[in-house]
């Protein structure tokens, strides 16, 4: 248990270290990850800050027909967005990620967790809490020496109709899970400092 500042301070510092080294990944092993990670990472997930009814649902994918499959659907709407609907500006801001329309990270990486909110709960801070929960599987994936990325084709009904779930699921997130390749790389990038993000009162 915590019981001085400074044991708090030293907690948070080392919380910081371990986050500060996740990186969003797009270059998976060919490498199996037991699916017994993911079920009980899922665990954490399932603690609602709110109670009460869980508006989200996750699926994991892990076979290699789906995960092809799902990479065509998705490579699909990326053709479509890269080719006619990408704006000037949003090219611009992926540019520094090297991101294009092929998506070798949906059929590289050993599962594929797809996350929904259910769109009946709308007033009921449906999405909010499905991204939060998505955050927690985050860092309890690398908690585990795992590797995320947080991928959002758009549009993604096409996930939901694939994966038959009903029209109220609406997927919003699919997050890549599995061990990053040896030649691994991750865009150089720096992020806002913490004065711009932090408004003190
Ligand atoms: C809401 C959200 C959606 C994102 N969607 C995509 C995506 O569709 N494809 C992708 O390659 N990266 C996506 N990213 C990842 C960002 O581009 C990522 O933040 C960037 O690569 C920096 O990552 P890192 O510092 O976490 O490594 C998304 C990130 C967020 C927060």
């Amino acid at each position: 248990m915590i019981v001085n500042d400074e044991t708090q301070l030293a907690a948070i510092e080392s919380y910081f270290q371990f986050m500060k080294k996740r990186r969003n990944v797009r270059q998976y092993a060919r490498e199996n990850v037991d699916i017994n990670l993911l079920h009980q990472a899922m665990r954490a997930v399932a603690i609602d800050p709110f109670g009460g009814e869980q508006p989200y649902r996750f699926a994991i994918v892990s076979n290699n027909e789906q995960k092809q499959k799902i990479r065509e659907l998705a490579e699909i709407e990326e053709v479509k967005l890269y080719q006619e609907r990408i704006s000037d500006e949003w090219r611009e801001a992926l540019a520094p990620l090297g991101t294009n329309e092929s998506k070798p990270h949906l059929t590289d990486a050993a599962h594929l967790v797809v996350a929904f909110y259910d769109t009946n709960e709308r007033n009921n801070f449906a999405l909010e809490r499905a991204s939060m929960a998505v955050g927690i599987l985050m860092g309890a994936l690398h908690h585990a020496g795992l590797c995320t990325l947080t991928y959002t084709p758009s549009p993604m009904a096409f996930l939901r109709d694939y994966l038959e779930r009903p029209k109220n699921e609406m997927p919003f997130i699919v997050l890549p899970v599995g061990y990053p390749a040896a030649d691994c790389e991750v865009p150089n990038i720096t992020k806002k400092p913490l004065s711009e993000v932090l408004v003190k009162f």
